[in-house]
């Protein structure tokens, strides 16, 4: 009855483009959530690969509190401490050198177009602005970043898109030459593509990429919106694909659950921004870049990170016992606490099916392209709730293939 209400007012007052669960969150700890009947889930996924740290985490909690008494917002004609402390610690945390801030993942991908074409144009020549992409991407809603997606699914009836773009299939290092050239400014690639179920790049392809880019001094943009903070079990993905980014675009998990974006580059790239070329109202908020600088500082922690290597064997032990016993995954990837069970769909069981049956069962978990389970959990889930939730998900399965037969 109470999500029937909250339905009728969906429908009545929001844009159609999403489809909730049928239940309503009202409050969340750690890696559980209540929903509005009291009824308790383990969270699988922390918004989509967002809260790094579990749901209001008391330090962040205090950070948040802290920064609200002191200011809110600040425009970017006034000195913002909270973000210089953000981009210090960004910078001395990876190869960065230089900062700017936005809202989201998607912001952080047209900044860092802007910057590489204007870096090709100052520096190079003036009809160098050619974006190089990858089948199944995604580089979030904006026109330039569904331009890079590429897929009819994002694109149909949006046109006309940005130019300049073209596309080469993931991971083929076959014609990557005709793709990347001396017209090339940027290419913009996940070293693991989330949204396409949990896909990494090979070496050879990304050696390859780099030998290409060098060679027509070409800019790599790595999009760590999801694979960053710590998801993969280093700080960033890049620090394990033998890879230095031109540019880096982050956000999702360095707020912890707070929006925020980042580019991240060098000085001597930086310098082709010239004042005035690039900004954002909301970027570098003052109670964002609070959060999202305790956060980095707690991710950064060596025994953190390590964990997070520890849970995923965890995860991967028990979802393989999980398909030993029904044959239900066709494959199991995993970056990390980002993992993707690809399914083996049959009659009455899919992703649909299993995503409304965890929710019945207290589990949420994420879709990933139209067959995988996509698992991305706080990166301090306890041992025992990822047992727990295992539990709960290989219930699921069981009661759907029951029903088939
Ligand atoms: C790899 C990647 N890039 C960019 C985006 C877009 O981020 P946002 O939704 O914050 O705009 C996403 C979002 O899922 C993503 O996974």
């Amino acid at each position: 009855m109470v999500f029937m209400v909250a339905r009728k007012d969906f429908n009545r007052y929001m844009m159609p483009v999403y489809k909730p669960a049928e239940f309503i969150p009202l409050k969340a700890k750690g890696s559980f959530v209540w929903d509005k009947q009291k009824k308790k889930y383990i969270d699988f996924a922390s918004g989509i690969a967002v809260s790094s740290l579990g749901h209001c985490h008391p330090e962040l909690n205090k950070a948040l509190l802290e920064q609200s008494k002191k200011i809110w917002h600040l425009s970017n004609v006034l000195t913002n401490e909270p973000a210089l402390k953000l981009a210090k610690i960004l910078c001395n945390k990876t190869f960065a050198e230089k900062v700017f801030f936005s809202n989201s993942g998607a912001e952080a991908i047209e900044g860092a177009i802007k910057t590489a074409r204007k870096h090709a144009y100052v520096n190079i020549s003036k009809k160098k602005n050619g974006i190089v992409a990858f089948s199944d991407a995604f580089h979030g809603r904006t026109m330039m970043a569904i331009a890079l997606n590429g897929s009819d699914r994002f694109v149909e009836g949006f046109g006309p898109m940005p130019g300049g773009i073209t596309h080469h299939p993931y991971n083929e290092i076959k014609n990557l030459e005709k793709a990347i050239n001396k017209n090339t400014a940027a290419v913009v690639i996940e070293l693991v593509q989330g949204e396409a179920g949990i896909i990494k790049a090979k070496r050879d392809f990304i050696q390859k990429i780099k030998r290409l880019c060098k060679v027509h001094k070409a800019l790599i943009i790595v999009d760590e919106v999801q694979s960053g903070a710590g998801r993969t079990g280093t700080l960033f993905a890049y620090e394990q694909f033998g890879i230095k980014p031109d540019i880096m675009c982050c956000a999702k998990g360095i707020g912890g659950g707070i929006p925020i974006g980042a580019i991240l580059t060098s000085t001597k790239i930086a310098e082709c921004m010239q004042l005035g070329s690039h900004g954002s109202t909301f970027g570098g908020n003052p109670l964002a870049c609070a959060v999202a600088e305790k956060v980095m500082t707690l991710l950064s922690k060596k025994t953190l990170l390590n964990g997070v290597k520890k849970k995923e064997a965890i995860f991967v032990e028990e979802l393989k016992n999980i398909n030993n016993e029904f044959k239900c995954f066709e494959e199991i990837r995993s970056s990390g606490l980002w993992i993707g069970c690809k399914l083996n769909v049959r009659e009455n069981f899919n992703l649909d099916t299993m995503m409304s049956a965890c929710y019945a069962k207290g589990l949420m978990i994420l879709k990933a392209n139209n067959n995988t389970i996509r698992i991305a959990p706080s990166l301090i889930i306890e041992d025992k709730v990822i047992r727990e939730g295992l539990k709960i998900l290989r219930s699921a399965i069981q009661e759907q293939l029951q029903h088939q037969q």
